[in-house]
Parts: structure tokens; sequence; C-alpha cells
């Protein structure tokens, strides 16, 4: 065991701010392991931001929001991609580099937004509002990107809206996303009741608490909180936008409305700025475990595959939103 910890010593030195030395002992055997994996199975692994520190900062080849997985995972030339994140991510990728064996260590690692619609309620809505252009969220299954126009990320949700040049967008699944665009650009939005399970539950009294306890804090919101959470919020942005403010040294003090890990891995980054931590835990994200993921390695389980035919026509939409 001491010769374990003291091969890991250099990886935990990066993450010893937020992960105290009993639990690296629980996770240097499954980190060397899947070092080794990496290795001999030709692999990289993609980890969103919300991902523990443990997985984002010691075994991450590529990490960042769900617009920065999915560029990069174009350009990955390793033969295997492991997803550190939830399956639309997953799928995402495999959209993009189809000739890679694309593995998720979870399947079960879901998303709130990407189970409220189905195909056929797109199709629904494309007859009952004929001409209007379906901007979809990423958060989504394949076969829902397949029925849209373009997809989008909360990263660039108001550069494609507007890109449009349309007065009406279908904009889907995430009904507040839909509605703090709007806001921004006064496009009108047909909206689709979906919410994503951790931002919905942040309240404006919450934010206000906040304040009052900690003067001068800055508030930093995800935008598929409920639009009175982003009216009380500094700044509304992706989890990459967020974490850009953060580096711009803008704030001593910050408050990220937000999942849980995303605040203790820019506190890895940042140790002279100070987090406040009310945080929401995505259970799908949560499912993504060091184990799961050697597991997958070993395993080379579990596969994402999507049908070619309905492959190519959700490619469109994702690379619509790349050209833009
Ligand atoms: P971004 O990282 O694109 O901001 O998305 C957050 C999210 O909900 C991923 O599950
Ligand atoms: Fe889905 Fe919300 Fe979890 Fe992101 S944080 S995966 S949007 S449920």
């Amino acid at each position: 065991m001491q010769d374990l910890l003291t091969r890991t010593a250099p990886l935990y030195d990066r993450v010893r701010r937020v992960i105290p030395p009993a639990e690296w002992a629980l996770f240097a055997d499954d980190i060397e392991a899947i070092l080794e994996l990496k290795r001999s199975r030709n692999a990289v692994i993609l980890a969103h931001n919300y991902q523990t520190p443990e997985i984002f900062h010691c075994i991450s080849d590529i990490v960042g929001d769900s617009l920065a997985l999915a560029r990069e995972a174009q350009t990955v030339e390793a033969d295997v991609i492991v997803m550190a994140g939830v399956h639309f991510m997953a799928e995402t990728a495999k959209l993009l580099n189809p000739t890679k064996t694309v593995l998720m260590p979870d399947m079960d690692a879901g998303c709130s937004l990407a189970e409220s619609i189905t195909p056929a309620d797109v199709r629904l809505l494309r007859e009952r509002y004929p001409g209007v252009p379906v901007v979809t969220y990423v958060n989504t299954s394949a076969a829902v990107k397949a029925e849209s126009d373009v997809c989008c990320t909360s990263g660039n949700a108001r550069r494609i809206v507007e890109g449009l040049g349309s007065d009406r967008v279908i904009m889907i699944p995430d009904e507040f996303l839909a509605q703090n665009i709007a806001k921004e650009t006064g496009i009108r939005m047909i909206t689709w009741a979906g919410h994503c399970e951790v931002h919905e539950r942040f309240t404006p009294e919450e934010i206000r608490r906040l304040r009052a306890e900690n003067p001068g804090i800055v508030v930093l919101a995800h935008p598929e909180c409920p639009p009175e959470v982003v009216a009380e919020a500094d700044f509304a942005g992706s989890t990459a936008h967020m974490s850009d403010f953060v580096s711009s040294g803008k704030a001593a003090k910050v408050v990220l409305i937000t999942e849980c890990s995303m605040s203790d891995n820019l506190a890895v980054q940042h140790p002279t700025v100070e987090f406040v931590r009310p945080c929401n835990l995505c259970p799908h994200m949560k499912r993504i475990t060091l184990p799961a993921i050697r597991r997958s390695l070993e395993t080379m389980s579990h596969e994402v595959t999507i049908e070619p035919g309905l492959a190519v026509r959700a490619r469109q939409a994702v690379d619509r939103m790349l050209a833009f």
C-alpha cells in the first residue's frame, strides 16, 4: 500500500485541496489500473466539468463543457473513447467520430432533459408549427437530434438562435434555457416542458439568502436554472463560461449555481478563490466512478452504437451547430 501511495503521490498533489488522504487511499489502486488500461487499450477519457475531482484531474485526457467535449471528440485519434459524462455525450462523440469505439462506464447515466422528449414529440411540434426552425439542446437522444434542424449547447445557444434569422424558434426540450435565451434575444420561443433535475431545484430565495450571508459574493448561474434564478445572478453561462469567469480573476468569492463537482474542480485550479458551495448533485453524472471506468476498460463495455441511417440525420444537426 505504501508503495502505491508513493507512486501516485504526484497525482495526489493535484487534488489534495479537495480530497482527504484517507479517500485517496481508496482511489489510488483504480487510478493506477486505469492509467495502465488507457495505454494498453489505446484509449482516451473525456470528462465533463461535473465529474468528481479524482476523475477530472487525475485520469482524464480532455475535460470541458458539452460543447468542448463534442468539438474535441471529432479529432480523437485513439481507438477508444471512454465518456466520463452522461449517455447523450457518448452518443454525440460517436456521431462525430463514428469509427471509434465509444464506451459508457454506466449505461444508466442518463439525463432528465433527454428523457423528457421523444422523436414523435418533435414531429408533432413540426406539424403544429410548420416552417418554424427546430433548435434542439444537445442534452437529447440521437433519435431526437435526427428530427431537428440544428443542435445547441448552453455555450452557443444564443449565437445559434440569433444566427437562424427567424422571429420564432422551436427550442427544445429545456424550457428554462429557452426562456432565458428568449429574454436575451427577444426571439419568440415555442418551448417544451423539459427541465434539468439539478438546476430546477435552485430558487431566487436561496440566492438572496446567500448574498445576505456572504457580502460581496459573485453569483454565477447555469442557464438551465429557472429565469427567476438567473435574474438574481451576476452572470449566467455554460460550465465553460463559468470556469472562464473564475479564471479571469474578477471574483475573490464566488458561488456556482450548478452541479456540486464543478466547484471542487475549480477550487483545485484556483486556490486563492473562495467557493461557497450550496450545490445540487446530478445522480446521473455520479454513476460514473473510478471502479466503473476501470471495469469499462477491462471489459470494453458498454459500447455505444447508433443505427447508421439515424446517425446520418442526427449528425447533420450537430454538424450545423459546430459550423456556426
Ligand atoms: P454545459 O457543460 O454544456 O454547460 O452543460 C451542463 C450540463 O447540463 C451537462 O449535463
Ligand atoms: Fe442532465 Fe441536469 Fe444531470 Fe446535466 S446536470 S446530465 S442536464 S440532469
